[in-house]
This record gives C-alpha cells, structure tokens and sequence, in this order.
C-alpha cells in the first residue's frame, strides 16, 4: 500500500475557528478519504497552533492563563471537526512536549548546519500574522493581510541564513510542481526575484513559546515551531518507523495567505536540515464575503458549527467544495447554499437513491439478471458514463481540483437519473416484461451504489447510509468500477436529504 500524507496548516488558537478553517479542513478530509477509498495507506494531520504573542495577549485580556486558553480553543476545533466528520489521524498541538522536541531537533539541526547566526531585527512585525515585513511590503504602515498598523519591533536575536537557499529554491519552484497552482507559484517566483533576505528565527518579547537552547529569555520564532509540526505529526525525532512510512508529505494544503513561510521558509529550513523536502505545496484560494477575506479580524465570520447544525455536515461539505473551484477565491452566500442543497443534495443525489431503494426493493430480493437478457444502448451507454467517472475522478483529485471531483460525480448522477427515465422500469414491470425488468434494476441499483461510493469522500454520512441501502455495506476501497448481477437485500428508507425552503 502506498503512503499518502497530507496536512492542513494548524490553526492559531487565538478563537474559535471560523467558516475558513472549516474549509480547508473539509477540502483536506475529502482528499484523504477519496485516497483511502482508493486503497492506499493515508495520513491526515491537523491541530493548533497555540505559541506566539498573539496568543498571550489573548489569553490575557480574558484572564486566563495561555495554557487554560489554548486548551479550551483546542478543544473547540476539535468539536467542529467532529461535528464535520472530519477523519484526521493525528491532532497536533504546539504545546505538546513532542513537539517540543521535534521543534529542538529541528533547531539543533539548523544550528549544526552553520545556518543560524546572532543579528539585529529592526522593522514591522504584524502579531496576527506573525510576520516580518518589509517596508515595501506594507500598505501605508499596515499588514498587507490584515490591514492593520504593525508593531516597530527591534531586538537582538537569531537568524536564519535563507539567503543561501536562494538558487536551490529558486530551481524547486521553477523547474517542479512544488507551488500549486500556477498562479500561485507565479507569486513565489516574484518574492524570489526580489531575493531572500535571512530572517529572524528567534523572538526576545514573546514569553510563549518554545525556549531556545542556551538563550532562555529568547523563544523559537512562532513560525518555525508551527512548521515543525508537519514532523512531529509523524513521529519525528522518536519514532523513526512512522517518519519513514510517512515523510516527505505528499501534499500541504495551506490558505494562499501563508505561500511564503510553505515555499520558500520550509524547504529552506528542511534542506538546512538534511531532510527530505515535501511533494508539493497546494494553496487555496480566500473564502470572501463582499470581496473581503472571511476572518475574525475583518468581524465578517460565519460559524460553521451553527451552520452544521441547521443542514448537517454533508451539506456544508458539499457546498464548500462544489461552489469554490479549489485553489480560487469564491464569495459565499446563504442563498446559494440553500439552492444548491435542493438542486443537488435533495432532488438529484437523494432522488436517485430513492427511486433506486424504491424499485430495488419493491417486492423481493433482487435477482441477479438472467444471462440470456442482453444490454441495450442504454446499460452501454451508463456502463461507458462509469468508466468516465472513474477517470475523471482519478485526475482531478490528483490535481486536487475537487470541484471538478465533485461536478463529475453529480454528471454520473444525472446521467442515472436519466437511465431510469430512458428504461421506465414501471411501464416494464406492467407489461410484465420480467426479464428486462431485472436487467434495468440491476443497472439502476449498481448506478446509484457507484454515485454513492463517489461521494463518500464528499458527504461521508448520506452516501454510507446509501450504500448500506443499495449494497449492504459501507462504501469500501475496490469497489468503484460497475459491477453487476446478484447482490443482497435492498433497503428502502427515508429521505436522506429532505428539501429545505
Ligand atoms: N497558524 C498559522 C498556520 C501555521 S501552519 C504551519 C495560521 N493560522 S490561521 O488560524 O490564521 O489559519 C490560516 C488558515 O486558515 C489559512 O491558511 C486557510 O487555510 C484557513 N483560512 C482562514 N481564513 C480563511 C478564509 N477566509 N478563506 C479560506 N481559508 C481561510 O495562519
């Protein structure tokens, strides 16, 4: 079985998490679970990112200690991604004593490679970032993310010779598929053509933090713990066999706003390190309302858990996933949310299922058809429509396009839908053509099964509770190409997406 490890960044615990968090968690479970669908061996991390001076300012203001206050954000997260049925293999937390050790191993590294050196950082610095900008960078005196003053910072610390990365990074980005998509390694390339400068890779007036060897009033940058924890995910330093199994990562799927610490700082850090470099770099786009990124600062937020609780996490799932091309930003709307559950949960998918139990299960154990009964233009015609599932959805989750994942399997959808309507299985039953008959519910059964086994990454809860109707069983890896004739008991039931006004 081959491996397959993908993450999501760890998500600041400075509140509660937000409809952006969500939708990069959704995006990473569904590639996880289309993986294991295919068989292969996956790893799934995500957690919280719970050091920085961000978080103690934090803290304080709600008098608490930064400790009391990181574990209740993360066991917020955690809820939400339990209410979204997301199948993570590994939480991570940055106050983790593993961690911690995988942060030092790192660091000791770093320093053994002549990369690390004492200077002096003058400049801006945007707490909720947790970034160093340059003046050019900014937007007046503001953070061009967040769009708020940065803090004059200067302090003596350590820093990171990046610069000397400058030609190996610059052939990563430009000569492999490294940065998806294109536009965004268009925009790493564009940093690189500025040069790199070395940057500071230790914080003097941040307590919060992981401690630096021998220098114990400076803590390591809140970045370059964060990164770390794509290592101690997977057993780094201690667990050598499950490091093995699973680094490099095959993919990181990140929001476009943190490209540069994902493709310039990790591979710097990785190759200062003698470590192997991930596979790629995959970021999306900004979930906006109004054209503005969604996020607590901008006070524009959506609460997922809210919204999951009103129409289920198969619904939030699939919206996030079919309205926003992955990789581009998209604007949200409640009314689109609710259009689309109706058109494309409740009539098409649920629909199908429904006729499907319906007919399948009317008044006996379905039969597999005789041999003598031949397959018509028709069976040809959806037999051909699932071969093209297969190949579809074999690329664009590749290419980690799953919108395009998605529209794929909701064709196949109407293309069953269609079938019934072509084959009208209710005119054959009253005409008592038996043979036939059998034939086209066999089809009908086994069309929606295969859209059901498709979905399961999507909206994991309807489409295993269809499964189970048409097939017996949950969906299970090897089972994604038509099959046909004899099967169990099929099961009718209640409606697995009820229309919403
Ligand atoms: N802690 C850092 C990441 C460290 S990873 C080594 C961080 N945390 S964050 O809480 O700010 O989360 C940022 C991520 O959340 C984005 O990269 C993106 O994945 C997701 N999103 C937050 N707001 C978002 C939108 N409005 N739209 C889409 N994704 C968003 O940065």
């Amino acid at each position: 079985m081959t491996a397959y490890y993908l993450t999501t960044p760890i998500y600041y615990a400075n509140d509660v998490p937000h409809i952006g968090h969500a939708y990069t968690t959704i995006a990473a479970d569904a590639v996880a679970r289309f993986r294991r669908l295919h068989g292969q061996d996956v790893f799934l991390l995500t957690g919280t990112d719970e050091h920085g001076v961000n978080i103690e300012r934090i803290a304080a203001e709600r008098g608490l200690s930064p400790q009391q206050h990181v574990d209740r954000l993360a066991a917020s997260f955690r809820d939400l991604w339990a209410q979204l049925d997301i199948s993570y293999d590994r939480f991570v937390r940055t106050t983790e004593p593993a961690h911690e050790r995988a942060a030092l191993e790192l660091w000791r590294r770093l320093q053994s490679s002549g990369d690390l050196y004492r200077g002096v950082y003058e400049g801006a610095y945007c707490s909720r970032c947790e970034a160093y900008y340059q003046r050019d960078e900014l937007v007046g005196a503001d953070c061009p993310v967040h769009r708020l003053p940065c803090e004059q910072v200067q302090e003596e610390n350590w820093f990171f010779r990046l610069s000397r990365y400058q030609d190996t990074l610059e052939r990563l980005v430009r000569e492999t598929d490294f940065v998806q998509p294109e536009s965004r390694r268009n925009e790493v390339l564009g940093v690189l053509a500025q040069g790199l400068r070395d940057f500071s890779i230790s914080r003097r007036q941040v307590r919060w933090g992981i401690a630096v060897p021998d220098a114990p009033d400076e803590v390591l940058y809140v970045w370059v713990d964060a990164l770390a924890n794509y290592l101690t995910g997977v057993g780094f330093p201690d667990d050598q066999s499950t490091f093995e199994r699973y680094w490099p990562a095959d993919v990181h799927i990140v929001g476009k706003e943190i490209i540069r610490f994902h493709c310039l700082y990790w591979p710097a850090l990785l190759l200062s390190a003698g470590l192997p470099l991930p596979r790629r770099v995959f970021a999306h786009g900004w979930l906006t309302r109004e054209g503005h990124k969604i996020s607590k600062t901008t006070g524009n937020v959506i609460d997922p858990a809210a919204l999951t609780r009103d129409f289920g996490a198969d619904a939030v799932r699939y919206y996030f996933l079919r309205a926003i091309p992955f990789g581009q930003d998209g604007d949200i709307q409640h009314a689109s949310f609710v259009a689309r559950y109706n058109a494309d949960l409740a009539n098409d998918f649920g629909n199908l299922v429904q006729r499907a139990t319906r007919l399948g299960s009317r008044d006996r154990c379905l039969q597999p058809p005789p041999e003598s009964e031949p397959l018509g233009p028709a069976e040809e015609e959806l037999r051909e429509h699932a071969r093209e599932l297969s190949v579809r959805v074999g690329a664009t989750v590749e290419a980690l396009a799953l919108h395009e994942a998605v529209t794929a399997i909701s064709a196949f959808v109407g293309q069953a839908n269609r079938y019934i309507e072509i084959t009208a299985p209710w005119n054959l039953a009253k005409q008592g053509a038996s043979d036939r008959l059998e034939r086209v519910l066999d089809h009908v059964v086994e069309a929606a099964r295969l859209a059901a086994w498709y979905y399961a990454p999507i909206i994991p809860r309807a489409a295993t509770a269809a499964h189970q109707r048409l097939a017996g069983t949950p969906p299970s890896p090897g089972h994604g190409t038509f099959e046909t004739g004899g099967r169990g008991t099929v099961v009718f039931g209640p409606p697995l997406f009820p229309r919403r006004e």
